[in-house]
């Protein structure tokens, strides 16, 4: 939810921190702070907002160290004063957290009654002043931290910057952390992207894990206080350039990549699927599950293996897995879809069904994620940083990778390869400014209405759900999404004149259900919108898009991202951070 960052080392820390924050801001974005270690005790600054051009105004030339954060806000406004890292009450430390102290309640009247006094509201101000009640008894810095963690309860990520044994503490349950091994000193980090380019090697901190660096580099495991000697690994990441390109937004640039992330998606060999193709082979029961845009992504990985592979693959909800535990064991495999890896719904799901012994196999695009590390099956979706919060190249890769996995099961993998090919065509040749002229078109007939309605049906029950989401997180109007069939059993009622109805089509067995739903609304005054290949006398307005054969979920969920992006910014709405939202959801 949050972005932490940890450094010690060659360079002026004040910057490698901001730098670290900028290419985490995507993580949170209401508030951030960064804290140094100087001659003259702790440097600290905190600022509300995005953290943009990161500009502190006094930043120490002679700090050594330092941590930083940037926030997602839980227990407390988004205020300069909340904003973290937090100092302890005597100044001597100061703390940065991720996740949610779910007992802090409990804590805060235990600290309290022993004389404490809270400046803010926040969950995180009873971590500090926990570990400096600790240090009163603790036999060391460390101890004390390790302590006061024990005593925390909920998914949590902290680090600590102490003036007196001139170290950082960072514990991580939860929340992701990595630590990258720089050639003079070392980058803490909660995801890989601040480290591509700088770390050769990272060591990833597991949950329950405490890591200390003062002069060394050292491990503990919370529970036991026991040193650690966990496996340094490679960093295989390419650094690339978090940048605009020239685009306005993230989004856009995001949008437009798919001609090339579709391909890259499916850039496996057939002898790199045959493990999970033999999987699908002896699983008893398939199901695939994810949260959010991925758990569209994972209903229309099902739909492939059921409708291209013939296996009776079921999409199950992150959040709802607790129902299927009873049935879930060791036969059964479970194929998790996540941008990030990092989802804590989906994380948690997945770890019930470790429990029950069932397989995982995973396609998440951040490399080093913890799903992928604890998959037995690890694909990767390939994307390259997706930094707008509103998912889009994640959500068609993790869906070109599913088509391919389906193929490879039917014996298709080189027809699959020939069509995904064809459709970054086909995508290249759509991302024209006529396209974008098209799509602005719509603002005027959509601008001023407060409901939406998307009807797709069959290939397109997702694409529905997909695009419905993506206006919400990006125009902030409600929009939703039914099957076509669904539509007289209730839905009905809220069709009103003038009220904006899109219909997806694809030129398949559906269609015509389509139409006829389309016609049904219309008879009661609403404004029909086709997205299809061809015009229709059903249509009031008609987006054309390509006929994506097998991949026609991609061709249709492309438009309706455009129309999500211009009308938000028409509308004065920063499609890349939209309000309230974090792009990688690490507390429950
Ligand atoms: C995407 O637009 C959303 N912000 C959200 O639904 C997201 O897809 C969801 O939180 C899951 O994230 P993940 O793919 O990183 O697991
Ligand atoms: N719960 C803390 C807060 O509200 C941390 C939130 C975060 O992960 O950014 O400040």
């Amino acid at each position: 939810m949050c972005g932490i960052i940890g450094f010690k080392g060659q360079g002026k820390v004040t910057d490698q921190l901001v730098e670290g924050l900028k290419r985490m801001e995507y993580r949170g974005y209401d508030s951030w702070g960064v804290a140094a270690l100087t001659k003259n005790g702790i440097f600290l600054e905190k600022k509300v907002g995005a953290i943009g051009e990161g500009k502190l105004s006094r930043p120490p030339a002679d700090a050594t160290m330092g941590i930083a954060h940037t926030r997602w806000a839980t227990h407390g406004g988004v205020t300069q004063e909340n904003a973290h890292p937090h100092a302890s009450s005597d100044g001597r430390f100061v703390v940065a957290q991720n996740g949610i102290v779910e007992n802090y309640l409990e804590l805060k009247a235990m600290l309290t009654k022993v004389g404490y006094q809270f400046k803010t509201p926040t969950d995180t101000e009873v971590i500090v002043h926990l570990i400096h009640h600790r240090l009163k008894q603790a036999s060391s810095f460390r101890e004390a931290v390790r302590q006061a963690f024990l005593k925390l309860a909920g998914r949590n990520t902290i680090i600590v910057l102490d003036q007196q044994t001139k170290s950082i503490v960072a514990v991580r349950n939860g929340s992701p952390l990595v630590l990258g091994h720089l050639p003079k000193g070392v980058l803490l980090a909660s995801d890989t992207l601040p480290l591509a380019g700088k770390a050769e090697t990272v060591t990833y901190i597991d949950d329950m894990q405490l890591v200390v660096v003062d002069g060394d580099v050292s491990f503990y495991d919370v529970k036991t206080g026991r040193t650690l000697h966990p496996k340094r690994q490679k960093l295989d990441l390419v650094e690339q350039k978090v940048d605009k390109e020239g685009y306005d937004h993230f989004m856009l640039k995001e949008i437009v990549e798919q001609q090339h992330t579709v391909v890259e998606a499916a850039s496996y060999s057939e002898k790199e699927l045959v493990p999970l193709v033999a999987a699908l082979k002896h699983a008893r029961n398939i199901y695939t599950i994810g949260s959010g845009t991925a758990s569209y992504a994972a209903g229309q990985v099902a739909y492939f293996l059921r409708t291209i592979a013939l296996l009776p693959a079921q999409e199950l909800r992150a959040y709802e897995v607790d129902s299927y535990l009873p049935f879930f064991d060791s036969h059964d495999l479970l194929i998790v879809v996540s941008q990030s890896g990092e989802t804590a719904d989906t994380l948690e799901a997945v770890r019930k069904a470790q429990i029950e012994r069932v397989k995982i196999a995973s396609i998440v695009n951040m490399i080093g994620s913890t799903l992928s590390r604890i998959s037995d099956y690890p694909y990767f979706s390939r994307s390259g940083p997706e930094i707008c919060v509103v998912s889009t190249k994640a959500y068609t890769a993790q869906i070109v990778w599913g088509y391919l996995l389906a193929m490879t099961y039917a014996g298709r993998f080189e027809l699959a390869q020939k069509r995904i090919h064809a459709l970054a065509k086909q995508l290249k040749t759509y991302f024209q400014p006529k396209t974008f002229t098209t799509i602005k078109k719509l603002i005027p007939e959509l601008e001023k209405d407060q409901h939406l309605f998307v009807l797709g049906k069959g290939q397109h029950f997702y694409t529905g759900f997909e695009s419905a989401l993506k206006l919400k997180e990006t125009v902030y109007m409600h929009c939703e999404s039914f099957s076509a069939g669904e539509l007289k059993h209730g839905v009905i009622t809220l069709i009103k004149k003038g009220t904006p109805v899109f219909g997806i089509l694809g030129d398949d067995q559906y269609k015509n259900d389509l139409l006829v739903a389309l016609a049904e609304v219309r008879a009661r005054g609403a404004k029909t919108i086709g997205i299809a290949a061809e015009n229709n006398e059903f249509f009031d307005l008609h987006v054309p898009t390509p006929d994506g054969g097998d991949l026609d979920v991609i061709t249709k969920v492309v438009p309706c991202q455009l129309l999500s992006y211009f009308l938000a910014v028409h509308l004065g709405n920063n499609p890349d951070k939209p309000r309230n939202l974090a792009k990688s959801v690490t507390v429950k």
